[in-house]
């Protein structure tokens, strides 16, 4: 594919406005305008958890942005790119290609955008399932596709709260509620998304917080 764009630096995301608006203007030919405008708003939220968490605001902001790129596309795209690309890891991606949106996102905003920094591919591949050891602009982007302004979603709040708390914690909580959800519909559950849940929860064990205070309740248990 057509590369349009000059190339980002793989340790310093450093965006201009022109880049911006380019990357903006490539967005929205690609996704219907309620997707746009959540896009906005997660790039929005991005650069508050990226200032807050001391991460690259430039980053986190592109991801935020390009992060449903490919969500638009039919499913049987979907799995084609995801197949030219070696990128379906397992056979529940198969069953459900919506769930090849990010990786396959990554793979375009490579491709048409020569976006190279790893951590911003790495959070727009993630962001639907999560997966294990997720980078700080991954996790940021995870957390603020669920908690942007425009979501409206009983519980929000609260994921909102401990998002100003702690990243982690906040992450863990989405991660769960996503869990408990595909249960309540009977849906397949990611097994990225089950790694990443029992990872985190090993990682939180392991420092000293007051999780009753946080959660109003144990985390085991
Ligand atoms: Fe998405
Ligand atoms: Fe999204």
């Amino acid at each position: 594919m057509k590369k349009e764009y000059e190339e980002l630096n793989t340790t310093k995301v450093n965006i201009t406005p022109e880049q911006w608006n380019r990357y903006e203007e490539a967005l929205r030919k690609r996704v219907r305008s309620g997707r746009f405008e959540h896009s906005k708003s997660v790039a929005e939220e991005a650069a508050v958890l990226a200032k807050k968490y001391g991460a690259n605001v430039d980053a986190a902001m592109l991801a935020g942005l390009l992060h449903d790129y490919a969500r638009d596309l039919p499913d049987s795209e979907l799995l084609s790119i995801a197949e030219e690309n070696n990128l379906v890891s397992c056979w529940v991606e198969e069953k459900i290609p919506l769930l090849l949106h990010g990786p396959v996102g990554a793979v375009l905003i490579k491709e048409e955008l020569g976006i190279n920094d790893e951590e911003v591919l790495e959070a727009v591949s993630r962001h639907t399932t999560g997966a294990p050891d997720m980078g700080k602009i991954a996790k940021i982007v995870y957390l603020a596709d669920s908690i942007e302004p425009l979501r409206k979603y009983k519980g929000v709040e609260n994921f909102r709260r401990l998002s100003r708390i702690n990243l982690n914690i906040a992450v863990f909580e989405v991660m769960n509620s996503s869990i408990q959800y595909c249960i309540s519909k009977n849906s397949l559950i990611h097994p990225f998304t089950l790694e990443a849940r029992n990872k985190l929860l090993y990682e939180l064990e392991s420092i000293n917080l007051d999780f009753k205070e946080l959660f109003g309740r144990d985390v085991i248990g």
